[in-house]
């Protein structure tokens, strides 16, 4: 992949969270997060259901307020949505009056890439996912895992400095999942933006963090690095593995259930 297939691109961004606390009509979801993300880097959260993973999301892509301290993307205070910062959210987020093609030359439109090019990228994207033959469905016409992938197409057309994810395979098939999982690595690669993943599957943090963070209401409960290139397989995968699930299964409340 190259950088005239992916389009021109912002530079990746760090994303940095201090003391940040988040929630809704006043209550605290995530508590005094302390958690800084480098340019460039792929970032795992992992964390029970309900810990606030996909409310971290939707605060670094603008889409809420912090109830108190401060984020910043790159040198800025983020303070609202911004093209340079995409979400591939765990529902899918289609518009749903835009046929597949249409949909995936969104962010390109919003760039002001004209017409035929971004017609040209698009179809591109479309092809890298597998879904060529689907351009001109509507994402209705969709089944789960083909709308999960041309949300994955959307957000990578749209070449932004940063990109969340959530969940954003779980729908997917075991064998798609990891060629999915594959071609975000190697899009990840020719572009370096920052990635924030989050996944409930240690197996697929491992297969790509750079470092992967374990999330817990009062902030980070743990936090491993896997070097590159990885060992899959391996015993010390074996290790970061089990120090990941024992992690998760502490003690904790999955959303309002209590568990030893
Ligand atoms: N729009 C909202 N209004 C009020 N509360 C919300 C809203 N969205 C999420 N919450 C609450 O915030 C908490 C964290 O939700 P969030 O969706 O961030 O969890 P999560 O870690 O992504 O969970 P899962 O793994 O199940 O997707 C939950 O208690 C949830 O009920
Ligand atoms: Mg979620």
């Amino acid at each position: 992949m190259t950088a005239e297939t992916t389009g021109s691109r912002a530079p990746a961004a760090s994303i940095r969270a201090t003391g940040l606390t988040l929630g809704y009509e006043g209550r605290a979801v995530v508590s005094g997060l302390d958690l800084s993300v480098s340019p460039g880097e792929i970032l795992v959260v992992l964390g029970s259901s309900g810990c606030g993973k996909s409310t971290l999301l939707r605060a670094i892509a603008g889409l809420i307020d912090p109830l108190s301290g401060t984020l910043t993307a790159g040198d800025a205070v983020v303070d609202g949505p911004c093209a340079d910062r995409a979400l591939v959210f765990q529902d899918d987020a289609l518009l749903p009056w835009r046929t597949a093609q249409r949909n995936v030359e969104l962010p390109l439109q919003v760039g002001g890439v004209r017409r035929a090019e971004r017609r040209r990228r698009a179809a591109e994207w479309l092809a890298r996912v597998g879904l060529s033959t689907h351009a001109d469905r509507l994402p209705g016409q969709l089944s789960g895992g083909m709308r999960q992938r041309v949300q994955l197409a959307r957000a990578l057309a749209g070449a932004p400095a940063v990109i969340c994810m959530d969940e954003p395979f779980g729908a997917l098939d075991a064998q798609t999942r990891v060629a999915m999982q594959q071609l975000l690595v190697e899009a990840w690669q020719a572009s370096q933006c920052t990635v924030v993943f989050v996944t409930h599957d240690v197996s697929e943090a491992l297969a790509l963090g750079d470092r992967i963070v374990v999330l817990a209401k009062d902030g980070v409960r743990d936090e491993v690095r896997v070097p590159r290139p990885r060992e899959l397989d391996s015993p010390a995968d074996a290790d970061l593995q089990a120090r990941l699930t024992a992690s998760l299964r502490a003690p904790h409340d999955i959303d309002g259930l209590a568990v030893a």
